[in-house]
């Protein structure tokens, strides 16, 4: 499996949610998601990314590279943001400064389909704001401030987007 690369049209999709997680398919493409991310030196990867428009994501986290399905920000520090400079795998070669929310709790469920949630600060809460974004086609170029890197890449998949 490939990274796609936008202006791919499915990076654009408002994902849906994952309904069997035990499904065998599913768990394929989860640990393929995975890998991917891991083999291209990524903090994260969403499933559209790959092509498939379902709320997955997997996050390299202190704790190792996880996976989260249905991942959804039911918390977020509103007042505390912090800008820092993002990129996207998407996105190669681009980079540019975004504002987030330095705090947020996230709700999802595990590879054995459990129920949990989690704190995420500084780094890691943006890189959940980053991906959950990938679901609900959202991207970093749409939200940051300064572009700091590759502006001439970026006017060239803008004019391949229209
Ligand atoms: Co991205």
């Amino acid at each position: 499996m490939e990274i796609l690369i936008y202006p791919a049209k499915i990076l654009r999709n408002k994902s849906k949610k994952v309904k069997n997680i035990s499904d065998s398919q599913l768990k394929d493409l989860a640990s393929e998601l995975k890998r991917l991310m891991v083999e291209k030196d990524g903090l994260g990867l969403a499933a559209p990314q790959i092509g498939h428009s379902i709320r997955l994501i997997a996050i390299n986290t202190k704790k190792g590279d996880q996976i989260f399905f249905n991942p959804k920000i039911y918390w977020r520090s509103f007042f505390r943001k912090e800008s820092a400079e993002e990129g996207c795998l998407s996105l190669p070669d681009i980079f540019g400064t975004v504002k987030r929310h330095k705090i947020v709790w996230v709700s999802y469920f595990d590879l054995q389909g459990k129920k949990r949630k989690l704190k995420a600060a500084g780094l890691l809460a943006r890189v959940f704001q980053h991906e959950i974004d990938h679901l609900n086609g959202k991207l970093f170029i749409d939200k940051m401030t300064k572009l700091t890197k590759g502006q001439d890449l970026l006017d060239k998949l803008l004019k391949n987007a229209k």
